[in-house]
């Protein structure tokens, strides 16, 4: 496995690949969720390619961008366990010099839920990758479906400017007991992660009340509401039932649909969603 700490040098090594190269573009302290995009990789393209850089341009001011959580040694070593053939490295001053003046802004889906809740937060992610498309070349390029707007959002970019890049979904990975698997889970203490169960249950609370038949999506709204203000360390940030290509919200069930929520658990504030078919 080649690990490259910049740009001109991962360029290099790019250059000696030969055939398809799935992508995987993580910000570190990789867990399960991470592998499964990098096993998927793997299985669908001759070489493999995984970035690891904390993009401070997606973080807001009171984000947690010098507390994240970072372990590059361990990160690398389950890399090279997965067969990885190239990491790319790269630090903050060499992705943003001095004068760094250019910003990828994808309209309209961004304003809602994550994107009103973290002003400014898709304009980082969409420029990143973007210049990690540019970087990597690849020809298909793994997300998680945890972060489903992230998804929309990345995958719009990449049809709107021709990146020529296949953007693929990979299912969420869930701990045994159905918790989302998330680098932020490591700021939950013992309490708070029995606590942040409440995030899978409102989402078993929708599957199951929709797969019964219920298709008004303010009931099943004010139910997982109703469930989550049950826990007293749980403070909703928002419930959504969404439009699964445009994210506009839905009064009635009748296509597929995104069921989002953020809810912070202490000062730790999760994510997690499932999809309905209509
Ligand atoms: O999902 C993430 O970890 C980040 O948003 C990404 C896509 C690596 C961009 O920094």
């Amino acid at each position: 496995m080649k690990v490259a700490y910049n740009i001109p040098e991962f360029r290099e090594a790019r250059r000696k690949l030969n055939g398809s190269l799935g992508f995987v573009p993580t910000m570190g302290y990789l867990h399960e969720g991470h592998l499964e995009l990098v096993r998927r990789a793997r299985a669908e393209n001759k070489n493999t390619a995984v970035s690891i850089f904390i993009n401070p341009t997606q973080f807001g001011p009171r984000e947690d961008l010098a507390a994240y959580p970072r372990d590059p040694d361990r990160d690398l070593s389950r890399l090279r366990e997965e067969k990885v053939d190239l990491v790319l490295m790269p630090d903050a001053a060499e992705m943003y010099p001095p004068g760094y003046g250019t910003w990828v802004n994808v309209e309209g889906v961004t304003e809602r839920l994550e994107g009103a809740a973290r002003p400014g937060h898709f304009r980082g992610v969409a420029t990143v990758v973007a210049k990690l498309f540019n970087i990597v070349e690849p020809t298909r390029a793994y997300f998680g479906e945890k972060d489903a707007q992230q998804l929309i959002v990345i995958k719009k970019m990449a049809a709107d400017l021709d990146m020529g890049v296949q953007v693929i979904t990979v299912p969420t990975v869930r701990e045994f007991d159905g918790l989302a698997m998330s680098s932020r889970n490591v700021y939950l203490d013992l309490e708070e992660r029995e606590s942040a169960l409440v995030l899978h249950k409102a989402l078993t609370l929708a599957r199951n009340l929709h797969s019964k038949g219920e298709r008004n999506a303010d009931v099943i709204r004010k139910e997982m509401t109703a469930l989550i203000q049950e826990e007293p360390r749980a403070k909703i940030d928002y419930v959504s039932i969404a439009d699964a290509s445009t994210l506009d919200e839905l009064s009635s069930i009748d296509r597929p649909a995104v069921v989002s929520l953020a809810v912070k658990i202490g000062k730790t504030r999760l994510i997690d969603n499932i999809t309905l078919a209509g």
